[in-house]
């Protein structure tokens, strides 16, 4: 027998829900409403789609292995130059092989519970220790315990800014406290796959990228506000030393030739951004608003969803169950080590429109 590793052993393998056709199907749902991933259901942007027309052709040609053109747009974005940029397909990938470069045995993550699931997968899959305190009151990351749990084996902390599912920030003024509490030697990973809805929602959120910090590492994604999330495209911004050793581990040619394309056209689509970030607005203001009149309680999110509390893993079961009969697909949160809570994305103003009335129908 070929011994597998108990690590891997220790994981499971992921196993997807039904698929969406089938449940409408089952179910006879006349509407329906699909609020469980945090996608963009606007759609992906446009030009993201023009740009893979016009790559394909060239589809016969391994990619360009430093997604030169790609890279030098995120910079653009971000003030600096491309070797500050590295790509991937998404930023899971990029996650994955910051694990491989920059971990060696013994060192170990520290974050908090309730954070980006697979975060605790991928650092089990590469055998890197999670170390894990507890989210502070109000779902919070608990800068104080990380800066307090920092020990001789932490490499590098990890936070989401907003956090997945529990949509909280962390403010400029924490997040400033953390970076310049901890060593250069300890890796600050800050995880923004929601950068562009935060930055509309609050003066407060801050550019982690922007703080130039030589230990920090900025990890962003075209899968959220572009829309583009099925073509699989994420970066980190950082410092060039750090940058470089992300990409001496990465796959040579990812993400794919028709992938930079979209991301390619996705960045440049200032207005599709400007629309969905507009549309969450109005949805989150919508969300709260048929939370509160039936009675739920929930946390105020920077992101595109809602954590919603509802106080026991029974009752979050029967309130998923009881959106999907409404057509409301939802996340209840047991995998993410919240299973007293549930996650709902927001969506077109159509869907949004039927997650309220789902609500008041409860
Ligand atoms: C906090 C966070 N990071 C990363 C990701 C994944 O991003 P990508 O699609 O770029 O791998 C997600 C997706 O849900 C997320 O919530």
């Amino acid at each position: 027998m070929v011994r597998i590793p108990s690590n891997i052993q220790d994981l499971v393998s992921y196993k997807p829900g039904k698929p969406v056709a089938q449940i409408v199907q089952e179910l006879g749902l006349k509407e329906w409403a699909v609020l469980w991933n945090n996608e963009n259901n606007l759609g992906p942007s446009p030009k993201a789609l023009s740009e893979i027309q016009s790559a394909l052709a060239l589809s016969h040609l391994y990619p360009d292995p430093s997604a030169e053109k790609l890279c030098s747009l995120i910079a653009q974005e971000n003030d600096c130059t491309s070797a500050n940029v590295t790509v991937d397909n998404g930023s899971e990938s990029v996650f994955d092989c910051m694990l491989r470069a920059f971990f060696e045995p013994g060192d170990e993550l520290l974050t908090c519970e309730g954070t980006f699931v697979a975060v605790y997968i991928w650092a089990k899959a590469n055998n890197v220790h999670c170390e894990k305190i507890p989210l502070a009151a109000g779902y919070q990351f608990d800068i104080d315990q990380l800066i307090a749990s920092v020990g001789p084996k932490t490499k590098a902390i990890y936070v989401a800014n907003p956090n997945n599912p529990t949509g909280a920030m962390i403010s400029r003024v924490e997040l400033e406290r953390l970076v310049h509490s901890v060593s250069k030697e300890v890796l600050v990973i800050v995880d923004e796959a929601y950068f562009e809805y935060a930055k509309a929602l609050s003066e407060e959120y801050p550019d982690s990228f922007q703080m130039r910090r030589p230990n920090v590492i900025t990890l962003r994604t075209f899968s959220k506000a572009h829309g583009i999330a099925g073509i699989r495209v994420g970066y980190a911004l950082g410092p060039q030393p750090l940058i470089e050793s992300i990409r001496k581990v990465r796959m040579t040619f990812a993400p794919s030739h028709l992938s930079q394309a979209a991301a390619v056209g996705a960045i440049q689509d200032v207005e599709h951004v400007q629309k969905t970030v507009e549309v969450n607005r109005k949805a989150l203001s919508q969300y709260y608003g048929a939370l509160e009149n039936a009675g739920l309680s929930y946390t105020a999110s920077f992101g595109n969803f809602v954590m919603v509390d509802l106080g026991s893993e029974e009752d979050a079961k029967q309130f998923v169950n009881a959106m999907l009969h409404k057509g409301v697909f939802i996340r209840h949160l047991r995998a993410f080590g919240l299973a007293h809570c549930v996650r709902i994305s927001t969506g077109t103003v159509q869907e949004n429109d039927l997650l309220a009335r789902s609500l008041a129908s409860l």
